[in-house]
């Protein structure tokens, strides 16, 4: 009787595993040639709360992120937006040329990227864009509600992300992102020189950062 009931457990095991296992080759590219890793969502993003509150006050439906390493950041704001929302999840997967990486972390991270979308569920939301950051910005067709800029935190390197995707907000629409206080400041710098310069209103909340008309 007892090996029976272990028996209907491991078979109501194994469909659960088999129903919940995505069928990468019914996805769309480039989730379809994906050979998929474990769900391993490493990140640093602490930004949930401000980030809810800009996507609500500003009634936001598409996104840019800027810097999305294993997708942390990315899924949050993917299950934030509505069904018909995107995240354009803009990334080298190169790592940030000033920051030390493990080099078998790098040699994996865009595959890494693609599968944790896959298991999060959200990759119908989120269209991946392999290109350095202002390349990203020469051929980017859409018009993102709101823009998250976290990829290098240099003053040189987080002006040129703001030169170059600000002028793809839409009107009355928002940028923000995260590390405001990193290193030498070079974020800070570069965020209150551009909002002077472009006459935006500057608003922060410990590290997370954000610019409005
Ligand atoms: C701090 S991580 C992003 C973290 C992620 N948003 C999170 O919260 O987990 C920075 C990412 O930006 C990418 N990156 C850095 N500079 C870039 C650039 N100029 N263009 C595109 N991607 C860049 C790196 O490859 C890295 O994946």
């Amino acid at each position: 009787m007892h090996q029976i009931l272990y028996l209907c457990f491991a078979m109501l095991f194994l469909s659960n595993v088999v129903a919940n296992t995505p069928n990468v080759q019914d996805l769309p590219p480039p989730y379809n040639e994906v050979s998929l890793m474990p769900y391993y969502p490493h990140g640093w993003y602490s930004n949930h709360e401000p980030i809810a509150q800009l996507i609500d006050k500003f009634q936001v439906r598409t996104i840019v992120e800027v810097g999305s390493w294993m997708g942390l950041s990315t899924i949050d704001m993917a299950q934030m937006i509505p069904g018909d929302g995107k995240v354009y999840a803009v990334d080298t997967w190169k790592g940030s040329p000033n920051e030390d990486h493990d080099p078998q972390i790098l040699a994996t991270l865009y595959r890494q990227f693609l599968s944790n979308m896959i298991h999060a569920q959200v990759t119908d939301k989120v269209v991946p864009i392999r290109l350095e950051s202002t390349e990203a910005a020469k051929i980017f067709d859409a018009v993102p509600d709101l823009v998250y800029i976290d990829a290098t935190h240099t003053y040189e390197a987080c002006y040129a992300d703001l030169q170059a995707w600000y002028p793809h907000v839409r009107d009355h629409g928002v940028l923000c992102g995260d590390d405001w206080a990193w290193g030498d400041r070079g974020v800070e710098r570069a965020v209150l020189q551009f909002a002077s310069e472009n006459n935006l209103k500057v608003y922060g909340n410990g590290w997370f950062w954000w610019l409005e008309e």
